[in-house]
């Protein structure tokens, strides 16, 4: 399954964006400039990385059906809620994103606070609209957005994130933002991909909880890396934007011949937590191996 991975990326992407194109309003009435900033900051491209993971999990437990593509479709938002702030000038004041302007450059910095406000919103709507489930399920689905994509995860990792700006980071403090940053959304997308096929059990979201948790650190050990060595032409975001920005990442704390073996080491061990999946885990596998060995 893994030897067409390109392949197999491109069928979970197409899902997810026949359900965000459904699910983002139509950019009319008065509130139009907000659903245009919105349906542009989502529909702009993106390796829809989160989507994904979420499909593979629910591919890894047999369990893919019409619920996986609206979860899929809740993380994405927030991922992209989460990329508009990013890129602020009270943030990291980045211009380009997936290779255009970004939501604040494109609109104006109003519009896309309001843009993240309203996708972070719409994708707990979207949980709410998950059939088949029962609402024990849907409740933990929407506590661990809440939860991973909020303050215990990803905005506490953004708030780590810009108080460690010009800091010395010791290598605990620099996974623990990391962990928080991105680890936490892409634990939330392998868990909830599974925990949406209603058939989960403990072993296996165990079992998924480490390979996340060791992807996650490793995605975004590979995003410090890409920052120093990829191109702003390749990443489609500007290249040396944390060395700018006097940011602590495993490059500028480790150097890159130690961030990559770190993310070398995650790698593995995301591969040894899948042990207890047969072949149907190949998507997880083969998405572990991209996030890896990416270059953009
Ligand atoms: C970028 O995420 C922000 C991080 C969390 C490192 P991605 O690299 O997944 O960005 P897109 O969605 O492909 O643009
Ligand atoms: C962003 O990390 C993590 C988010 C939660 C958005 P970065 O600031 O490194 O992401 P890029 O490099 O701008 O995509
Ligand atoms: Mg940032
Ligand atoms: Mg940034
Ligand atoms: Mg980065």
């Amino acid at each position: 399954m893994t030897h067409d991975l390109p392949a197999l990326l491109e069928k979970y992407r197409t899902e997810v964006d026949a359900q965000l194109e459904q699910s983002l309003p139509v950019a009319e009435g008065p509130a139009a400039p907000l659903f245009a900033a919105m349906r542009y900051s989502v529909l702009n491209g993106g390796k829809r990385i989160r989507p994904a993971l979420c499909f593979a999990a629910a591919d890894a437990l047999g369990g893919h059906n019409q619920n996986t593509a609206k979860v899929a479709a809740a993380l994405e938002m927030i991922h992209a809620y989460s990329l508009i702030h990013d890129d602020l000038p009270a943030m990291d004041d980045d211009n380009l994103r997936r290779g255009k302007p970004t939501c604040h450059i494109q609109f104006d910095e109003a519009t896309a606070i309001l843009a993240g406000d309203g996708l972070q919103s719409l994708a707990f709507q979207q949980l709410t609209e998950l059939e088949g489930l029962s609402a024990d399920t849907v409740v933990k689905l929407v506590a661990m957005l809440a939860s991973l994509g909020g303050c215990n995860g990803m905005v506490a990792g953004q708030a780590i994130d810009l108080a460690a700006t010009g800091q010395l980071l010791n290598i605990e403090q620099l996974k623990n933002m990391h962990t928080h940053k991105t680890g936490a959304l892409i634990e939330a997308s392998v868990l909830m991909g599974a925990m949406a096929t209603g058939n989960a059990t403990q072993q296996q979201l165990g079992a998924l909880k480490t390979y996340a948790q060791a992807i996650g650190l490793a995605f975004q050990i590979q995003d410090d890396i890409l920052d120093v060595e990829s191109s702003t032409e390749q990443l489609g975001k500007q290249q040396g934007s944390d060395i700018a920005n006097h940011k602590s990442t495993y490059t500028s704390i480790l150097g890159l011949e130690q961030a990559r073996s770190q993310a070398a080491e995650l790698h593995q061990k995301s591969l040894d937590s899948l042990a207890v999946f047969a072949e149907q885990a190949d998507p997880l596998r083969g998405i572990a191996r991209f996030i890896v060995n990416r270059a953009y």
